[in-house]
């Protein structure tokens, strides 16, 4: 379903993403592993259409998104894709529910039961009037998987979900991660430093200084 090939990426001078080649299929669940500055996050960001490879193709369900103009590649971010981030990355002045709802509504879609019925099954049901800034760093959490999902994008990708939380709470959201992915036939792109997530996955893979170790 995404094909990487041949991929990189610089910044100035450096030299970021050295020639990546990966394959991913839907339900697959992959960890990418790699120390701090290793490219994790800028590879994340290519797959996501948050910015363009330099060389190489990324196709998704055969099209190459990195030939894709301005708009093509919003709507793909806004439809395909689900990103979860290391620190929540909640609009701070609206509710719960709506934080959920904002990507159905990027998407002029209009299903309220739907935001309900995903706040529930990430454990929040009742919070839904409460804001960001109310709640724990799980909970704040719980509501981005939610939002990662409720528009039913087939790529989800984490970027550190759990690197600000402690580690019992790392632990209860990472098994809701993989718990709501496998349910729904997600494609799961995680990638952290922390290489004991990779248990996670069905596939692991190392990264370093821009290479992908297979
Ligand atoms: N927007 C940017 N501008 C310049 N350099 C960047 C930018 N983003 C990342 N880099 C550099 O690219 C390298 C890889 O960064 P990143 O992908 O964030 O690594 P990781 O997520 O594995 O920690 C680092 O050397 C970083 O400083
Ligand atoms: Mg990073």
């Amino acid at each position: 379903m995404i094909k990487l090939i041949d991929v990189h990426k610089y910044y100035g001078d450096t030299h970021v993403l050295k020639g990546i080649n990966l394959d991913v299929e839907k339900g697959d669940f992959i960890s990418i592993t790699g120390s701090s500055g290793s490219g994790k996050s800028t590879l994340l960001n290519l797959i996501g259409g948050m910015d363009r490879p330099d060389r190489g193709s990324i196709l998704v369900a055969g099209e190459d998104i990195s030939s894709y103009k301005d708009e093509q590649l919003t709507l793909y971010r806004r439809e395909r894709i689900g990103f979860i981030f290391q620190f929540f990355n909640l609009l701070p002045n609206i509710t719960v529910f709506e934080n959920v709802q904002m990507p159905l509504l990027l998407n002029s879609l209009e299903e309220e039961d739907r935001v309900s019925e995903y706040i529930k099954r990430v454990g929040l049901a009742g919070k839904e009037a409460s804001y960001p800034y109310q709640l724990s760093g799980g909970e704040q959490q719980r509501v981005a998987v939610a939002r990662a999902l409720i528009h039913d994008p087939e790529i989800i990708l984490a970027d550190e979900p759990i690197g600000s939380l402690d580690s019992r709470t790392g632990i209860i959201i990472m098994d809701l991660i993989k718990q709501l992915a496998e349910e729904t036939h997600k494609a799961v792109i995680l990638v952290t430093h922390e290489h004991y997530l990779s248990n996670y996955a069905k596939r692991e893979i190392k990264i370093k200084d821009g290479v992908l170790l297979q």
